[in-house]
C-alpha cells in the first residue's frame, strides 16, 4: 500500500518525507485555506520535497474551467495530480487532462457507481472518503471492498483506489486488508502507525538488560 500525506503544511510533509516512506500527497482547498499560504507556491514546495504525485484541486466547476486551471496546475511540475470533484463536469476534464498525459485524482466519491465512472473516464486515481460515509452512519470501508472488487472484475480498469478522509489507524488497517491501492493519511494518523505501548515496554526491558551487561554493539 502506498502511503500519501493528506495535508498541505509543508513543515510536517518535509518532516515525514524523511522517513522515507511517503509516497505522495493530498491537498484539497480546506487543507490549502488551513495552511494559509498561497496556492501555488505551497504545492510548488510539496511538488519539490516528494518525488511521488502531489493532488492539487481545481476550483472551477465547468468542464472548461476545469481543464483550463488542470493545465496550468500541472505546469508547476511534472509530479502534479490534478483533483477533479465526482461531477460529469469533473469526468469531462478527467479524460481530457488524462489524454494529456496529465495525472488526475477523482476526489469526493461516495459511491461504486462514481468509482466506476471514474475509472471509465480513465482516472489515475479516484478518492472514496471512508471517514465522510462514516460520518453519515454508512461504512466507508464497504465502499473500497465494493471498488475494489468491481475493478478487478474487469481488464482495462487501472484507477488505482486512493482511500481518503482516513481518521485512524484502524481505517488504513482496513483499507489495505480491502486492498486499496493508496491510503492518504493525516500527519496525525501517520505518525500513530508505529507506536504500540508492548514497542516501547519491550525495548525499555532490553535496553535495561543491555545496560546491566556493561557492553556495548560495535559501530565498525
Ligand atoms: C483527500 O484527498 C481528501 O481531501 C481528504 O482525505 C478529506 O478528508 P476529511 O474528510 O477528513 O476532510
Amino acid at each position: 500500500m502506498k502511503f500519501f500525506i493528506d495535508s498541505a503544511d509543508v513543515g510536517e510533509i518535509r518532516e515525514l518525507s524523511q522517513t522515507g516512506l511517503i509516497d505522495g500527497v493530498t491537498t484539497n482547498p480546506t487543507l490549502i485555506a488551513k495552511s494559509g499560504r498561497k496556492f501555488t507556491d505551497a504545492i510548488a514546495e510539496i511538488c519539490d520535497l516528494v518525488d511521488g504525485p502531489v493532488s492539487a484541486e481545481v476550483t472551477a466547476t465547468d468542464a472548461e474551467g476545469m481543464i483550463a486551471e488542470g493545465r496550468a496546475l500541472a505546469k508547476i511540475a511534472e509530479n502534479i495530480a490534478v483533483k477533479v470533484p465526482l461531477t460529469w463536469a469533473g469526468l469531462r476534464a478527467c479524460r481530457t487532462l488524462t489524454d494529456e498525459e496529465t495525472m488526475v485524482n477523482v476526489t469526493l466519491c461516495f459511491s461504486a457507481n462514481q468509482a466506476l465512472l471514474a475509472a471509465k473516464a480513465g482516472a489515475t486515481f479516484v478518492s472514496p472518503f471512508i471517514g465522510r460515509l462514516d460520518d453519515i452512519g454508512e461504512d466507508g470501508m464497504q465502499l473500497i471492498r465494493d471498488i475494489r472488487k468491481i475493478y478487478d472484475n474487469y481488464m482495462g480498469l487501472d484507477t488505482e483506489i486512493l482511500a481518503a478522509s482516513i481518521r485512524t489507524p484502524v481505517h488504513v488497517t482496513e483499507a489495505a486488508k480491502a486492498g486499496a491501492d493508496v491510503g492518504t493519511l493525516p500527519p496525525g494518523v501517520f505518525r500513530q502507525l508505529v507506536e504500540h505501548a508492548l514497542t516501547d515496554k519491550g525495548l525499555a526491558a532490553f535496553l535495561a538488560d543491555w545496560e546491566k551487561t556493561g557492553q556495548t554493539v560495535p559501530r565498525k
